[in-house]
């Protein structure tokens, strides 16, 4: 075989892979979906034929609703990352805004059990730090990440940590809640499409497509996401970012 041969066999062996990856996400998908949509069918139809309480049945309707709404918008940001069309704009993104934004939202949902902190290390929350990148994606990463803690987080606390600096022109935000912390078959999956359910975690679990998109984000924002289960009980996501060029940090050099 010339190298040229070579070559093609191996390009093709490559597509063939490819769409095998491809299909087994359409099979899951579909089948997520239709799990969504029976339970829909079948409690209007309980409701239409006086087999239920109308109220309680619009209640299951709805809340199945919005997590095919947001099941759906997960497959349709997850196909744009396969197909390389996920774009970032990199515009100049004030952090401390982005994250008072957030957690004052969060707050307001967030069970009276729980406490919702934030700690600033290196950082004067009155000066500038800012990050190039697009608002609405690092608010959708930092959204997905708190709303994970809230989930598997009944009581105790969560703390949003920024620290500038812990490397030269880096910003390091941590995310800890003392909740169930990560089961070991989720662990080996964390940052896979449609991560594995876990029976220790049952109903609470999603889509489990919120942090392969969220890696998705950090990626497309040069950056680096990992986790891990603390010592203490609960779970830590960090994430380490460039800082922009002449925010805060750039400053004191000068
Ligand atoms: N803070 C956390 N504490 C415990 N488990 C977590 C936490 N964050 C993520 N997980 C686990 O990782 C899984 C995948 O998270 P994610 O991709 O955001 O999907 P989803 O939130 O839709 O389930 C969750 O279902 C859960 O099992
Ligand atoms: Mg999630």
């Amino acid at each position: 075989m010339t190298s040229q041969e070579e070559g093609f066999q191996k390009t093709i062996a490559e597509l063939k892979r490819l769409n095998s990856l491809n299909d087994e996400f359409i099979n899951v998908a579909s089948h997520e979906l239709k799990n969504l949509v029976q339970p829909i069918l079948l409690f209007a139809e309980l409701a239409k034929h006086g087999d239920m309480d109308k109220d309680r049945a619009i209640d299951v309707i709805l809340a199945t609703a919005n997590k095919l709404k947001q099941l759906t918008s997960d497959i349709l940001a997850v196909n744009k990352i396969d197909s390389d069309r996920f774009v970032c704009e990199t515009e100049k993104v004030d952090v401390n805004g982005l994250v008072e934004e957030i957690v004052g939202a969060t707050r307001l949902r967030l069970s009276p059990e729980v406490k919702l902190e934030t700690s600033f290390v290196g950082i004067d929350a009155s000066e500038e730090l800012s990050i190039d990148g697009d608002r609405m994606r690092l608010s959708q990463l930092l959204t997905n990440l708190i709303n994970n803690s809230a989930k598997f987080t009944a009581k105790g606390s969560i703390l949003l940590r920024l620290n500038a600096q812990p490397k030269k022109n880096q910003l390091e935000i941590s995310i800890s809640d003392s909740g169930s912390g990560i089961p070991a078959e989720v662990m080996a999956r964390l940052f896979d499409k449609f991560v594995p359910k876990s029976t220790a975690q049952g109903s609470k679990q999603g889509t489990g497509l919120g942090l392969y998109i969220s890696k998705a984000i950090v990626k497309r924002h040069n950056g680096e996401i990992s986790a891990s289960n603390n010592p203490t009980g609960g779970t830590t996501f960090r994430i380490v970012l460039p800082i922009r060029q002449n925010s805060q940090n750039e400053d004191e050099k000068n």
